[in-house]
């Protein structure tokens, strides 16, 4: 299959979630990975496998927005299919989603609409959670609320410490992102420019074949 299906991928730290990606290329490509932080442990993944990065320093800015802005004008340049926020710790402005409707995914690490934001893990198992997991999702305006597209799950064990229940669903995190991506390349997932998401019948039988869940 060409791999004319091109996307960006954000990042602010460690790639573990763009690793898994530049390994799953057979139906997209990337075309480039940015961050917001230089120092980015997953922009060095992204160079050692040929992707182009784009570093955006906040030093090299008289504030925020203008850095902001050069990122927005940058991921316009590249003119993605797809822009994937993998640990991309910024909130994008409204601007910037305006700017790529029904074209930008998210992953977070819970079963959202379960614990937004961040520290996830403690928070599930503070709540004493009995399932926990991981969410792909539509991005908007919102701290993790747009519309959900698919979610992977794990049962919480008895006295996990945090490290153990964040490296199990990591695992899970690796496998549905490109599962994501992939049948938003090929057709079998959907997003309207009004963020609603819709799922052919091969999307769904393989959903279910993965253990993964889906709105219906
Ligand atoms: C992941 O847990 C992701 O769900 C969250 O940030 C973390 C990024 O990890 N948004 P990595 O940089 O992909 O290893």
């Amino acid at each position: 299959m060409p791999k004319d299906f091109r996307i960006i991928v954000l990042i602010s730290g460690r790639g573990s979630n763009l690793k898994s990606l530049i390994a799953h290329q057979e139906s997209f490509s990337i075309a480039g990975v940015l961050s917001n932080k230089p120092e980015a442990a997953g922009l060095a993944i992204a160079r050692a496998a040929g992707v182009p990065c784009y570093p955006f320093n906040r030093a090299d800015y008289p504030d925020l927005a203008a850095m902001k802005s050069t990122i927005l004008r940058q991921a316009q340049a590249l003119n993605p299919d797809l822009l994937v926020l993998a640990g991309f710790m910024q909130i994008l402005e409204s601007e910037f989603i305006n700017a790529f409707p029904g074209k930008i995914i998210n992953i977070h690490p819970s079963l959202l609409p379960a614990f937004p934001g961040i520290d996830t893990h403690a928070r599930a198992i503070a709540a004493k959670e009995k399932i926990h997991g991981c969410t792909v999702h539509v991005v908007d305006a919102g701290v993790d609320t747009g519309p959900i597209i698919a979610q992977a799950s794990c049962e919480c064990r008895e006295g996990e410490e945090v490290d153990a229940l964040a490296a199990r669903v990591l695992s899970l995190e690796h496998r549905l992102l490109p599962w994501v991506v992939t049948n938003i390349a090929r057709g079998n997932i959907t997003i309207g420019k009004d963020g609603i998401v819709t799922f052919s019948p091969l999307a769904r039988e393989e959903a279910s074949m993965k253990n993964f869940s889906i709105p219906d």
